[in-house]
């Protein structure tokens, strides 16, 4: 009977020999130790053999057993090392020392801004949000004061979806997303105060100043104080941040549906100096920073309590404050892909 235990040991060793990946081994593992393996087969015959044979047999094919199970460990174990080996020689290989071909890349004119802009916010207390780009008819219109049929949606060209939605045509799309998700501040907790750049769409006849793929940067404060001088500080503040420089800037009473009162922010045509030129469309002011006091009932529609709480809005276009810092003349460079034109500014 020892005979057929060491016939098995010998078939196993044969058989490990041969075996090249974790497949195979398992394969091996089951012939001989699964429920219908070898070593459990020969061990079913214990109970046909007499005391002292079943003694001497139980011994010998648990020990058999046993050795079968660490050699199987063992040599798995010894795969992963040689798989580990193998991924550290090739990652050796690798030498990040080396200078690249590729040519270098830089960040795109508008992401400058958009993270100068943040930078600026975040210190004096703004919390930075995202805001999706396919948005609900809701979310874009309604929920800013724009009803069905109200003609301020004919001044945004807007791409709808076959489902329904629409490709958000300006970032106060967000509005009503984050009122619900902050909420006004609780008693003694400071002003809600959010920033929210992203990418906007309208169909627009493309030329030197109209894009139909655009970015801009909408901005809120809610609190229960909040007045036209805190907006009008903040903007103060943002543009001399941005521009480092003094820049002329006007302020005109403007039309929005989602604030009342509503202000146009004209900034001085850095281009031209205000003489006139294409990008101004000769008029030597640029619209940049549409803002105002937002409507009591956007507020009502954000769940939040417009009796007890007011808050300014502003709606900046961040494509146009990057055209302007870096006095790029055409707004079309900005989306070509062009790397010649776009790798040239640094913040
Ligand atoms: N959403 C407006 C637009 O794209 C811009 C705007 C105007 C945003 C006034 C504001 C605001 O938050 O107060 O035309």
């Amino acid at each position: 009977m020892l005979e057929s235990i060491e016939k098995l040991r010998k078939a196993f060793d044969e058989a490990l020999a041969k075996v090249s990946d974790n497949d195979e081994l398992e394969k091996l593992r089951v012939a001989f130790l699964g429920k219908k393996g070898a070593v459990t087969d020969s061990m079913k015959e214990l109970k046909n053999m007499d005391n002292e044979a079943r003694k001497e047999f139980g011994k010998e094919i648990n020990v058999l057993k046993d050795n079968i199970d660490s050699a199987i460990r063992s040599f798995a174990d010894k795969m992963m090392n040689a798989q580990i080996e193998k991924q550290i020689e090739q990652a050796r290989k690798f030498d990040f020392t080396v200078p690249s071909s590729q040519p270098e890349g830089s960040l795109h004119p508008i992401t400058l801004v958009q993270r100068r802009i943040e930078e600026i916010f975040k210190s004096m207390g703004f919390i930075i949000e995202d805001g999706i780009e396919i948005q609900t008819e809701y979310n874009n219109f309604e929920a800013v004061n724009i009803p069905k049929n109200h003609p301020a949606r004919d001044m945004q060209d807007t791409y709808y979806l076959s489902n329904g939605q629409l490709l958000k045509t300006h970032t106060s799309a967000a509005q009503n997303y984050i009122m619900r998700k902050y909420g006004a501040p609780k008693k003694g907790e400071p002003p809600l105060k959010v920033l929210f750049p992203g990418r906007c769409f309208r169909n627009e006849n493309i030329d030197a100043c109209h894009e139909n793929t655009f970015w801009q940067m909408e901005g809120m404060m809610i609190g229960e104080d909040i007045s036209i001088s805190n907006l009008i500080y903040f903007m103060k503040v943002l543009l001399s941040e941005v521009f480092e420089r003094d820049v002329k800037v006007r302020l005109r009473p403007g039309f929005f549906p989602f604030v009342e009162p509503g202000f146009e922010l004209d900034i001085n045509c850095l281009i031209c100096g205000g003489e006139g030129c294409p990008t101004c469309k000769n008029s030597g002011w640029l619209e940049l920073l549409p803002c105002g006091m937002i409507h009591p009932n956007v507020l009502k529609m954000g769940g939040i309590d417009h009796d007890k709480y007011t808050g300014f809005a502003f709606g900046l276009g961040l494509t146009r404050l990057a055209m302007m810092k870096y006095e790029i003349t055409d707004i079309r460079v900005l989306n070509s892909g062009n790397l010649k034109a776009l790798k040239q500014f640094v913040s």
